[in-house]
Formats: C-alpha cells, sequence, structure tokens
C-alpha cells in the first residue's frame, strides 16, 4: 500500500528546505516578494519550483508549478494542496511547454541549473509559453563582480542532512526511487547576460527590476 505524505511532514519538510535555500540566495525572501508582485495575471507558472516556494506566494493567480524532481513535487503537491497543479517536465531539453500558455512565468534560484547555451534556448521556450502581453521574471545570483560566483550549493550546511531526511522518508520512497541526481551548471553571468539573451529570446522592457548584493531580479514582457 502506498504512504500518503501528510500535509504536515510536507509543510515541515518545505519549511526546513526554506531554511536552508535562505543562505544560498541571500535576501530571498525580498526576491521572492518581487517576483510575486511582477507575476500579474491570472495564470502563473512557477518554473523549476521545487517545494513550492514562489507558488505559495501568489494566492491570487491560477498557479502551476513545473519542475523535474519526484521528491520535490510530491512535497509540493501535499504541502500546496488542490491550489497549485504540480507537473513533472524536464527543461534541459526543448517540448516541456507545448500546449502550454501563461500570463506570467517566475523563476527562482533555478535558471543557474542550465549552461548557457540551453539557458538562452530556454529563454525561447519561456517566450513562447507566455500570452502576448505576458511577464517572466527571474530572481537568482547574478554576481556584480564575476570573480563573486558563488561555489555549488552542494557544499551548502544541511543540505546533504535534508536530502538524506526527505528520501528516508517512507512516503517519499517511491519518488525517490524514480530520481536522476542531475548535475547543475552553476551558471552565474552577471544581469547584463540575462538582459542581453532575454532581448534575444525576444522579450522587450527588460530590465533588472531589483538588487540586493548579487541577488537581482530580472523582469521582461513579451509584447508581440
Ligand atoms: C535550488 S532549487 C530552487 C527551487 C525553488 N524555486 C526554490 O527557490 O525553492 C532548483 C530547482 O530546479 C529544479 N531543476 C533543476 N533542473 C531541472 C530541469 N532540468 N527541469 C526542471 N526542473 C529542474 C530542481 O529540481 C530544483 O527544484
Amino acid at each position: 500500500m502506498t504512504t500518503l505524505l501528510s500535509r504536515a511532514d510536507a509543510e515541515e519538510l518545505r519549511r526546513s528546505w526554506d531554511v536552508r535555500q535562505g543562505p544560498f540566495l541571500p535576501h530571498r525572501d525580498e526576491a521572492f516578494a518581487v517576483l510575486a508582485d511582477a507575476a500579474l495575471g491570472r495564470r502563473a507558472l512557477d518554473l523549476a519550483g521545487g517545494t513550492g516556494a514562489i507558488a505559495s506566494r501568489l494566492p491570487n493567480a491560477e498557479v502551476t508549478l513545473l519542475d523535474v524532481d519526484p521528491v520535490l513535487l510530491v512535497i509540493a503537491r501535499a504541502a500546496l494542496g488542490d491550489r497549485v497543479a504540480v507537473v513533472a517536465a524536464d527543461l534541459s531539453a526543448p517540448g516541456w511547454g507545448a500546449g502550454l500558455e501563461f500570463d506570467a512565468v517566475v523563476a527562482g534560484t533555478a535558471l543557474h541549473c542550465f549552461a548557457p547555451d540551453r539557458l538562452r534556448a530556454l529563454y525561447g521556450e519561456i517566450h513562447a509559453v507566455l500570452a502576448p502581453g505576458g511577464v517572466f521574471a527571474n530572481a537568482d545570483r547574478m554576481p556584480v563582480d564575476a570573480e563573486r560566483a558563488p561555489e555549488s550549493n552542494d557544499g551548502m550546511p544541511g543540505w546533504h542532512e535534508w536530502w538524506a531526511k526527505a528520501l528516508a522518508h517512507p512516503a517519499l520512497a517511491e519518488a525517490a526511487r524514480d530520481r536522476v541526481d542531475g548535475k547543475s551548471a552553476d551558471f552565474y553571468p552577471p544581469a547584463s547576460w540575462h538582459v542581453e539573451a532575454l532581448r534575444a529570446a525576444g522579450f522587450d522592457n527588460v530590465e533588472v527590476r531589483w538588487r540586493r548584493d548579487d541577488t537581482a531580479v530580472v523582469v521582461a514582457r513579451r509584447t508581440r
């Protein structure tokens, strides 16, 4: 018999995930508040949404959370309930956006996983899933000084312990078996790289909407 993940356990895993992500994206709460403000519109997509830190901040939208990790998807489903549609998809190849349309796409602490060529292509695919007038917003480390590019989050305190605890949970055993531990590209270009790549992908009104130290939010609009 399949053991279901209780909402309380999912919330606890989500809360402890947020605690561990905090040092990895300094000023995370402020950056995600900027993302939520930018994500105006009825239909919003939380791209590579993990356990739902951003999706949970979009109470007035029809939210879809997309991620590749089966364990994180189970936690997100149990923690967020029916309000959020949780879908499995792999952003490392084109095709994930077929048939999808949104008014807003947001990504937080996620797009550094992709190497430059893939991220350029992904920006085009994000443009394609936005309705005209739709907005894309990305919060991540975008170092002012390239020398300060962050280390991989593999070395982050508590990270391995979080995964060990999650993977040992009986309700996550089945999802854990399907998990492929993908390698992040750890690509942290400056904000100007994102601005240029988004313009090249067809976006207009591209701007660095917010910055604090090396954490920044870039916002772009599909006008056509
Ligand atoms: C550092 S986590 C951030 C998650 C969430 N946005 C947050 O801030 O808590 C990076 C996320 O990217 C997802 N991810 C990495 N590669 C992916 C891929 N190829 N397709 C979809 N999601 C991916 C991971 O599963 C993970 O949930």
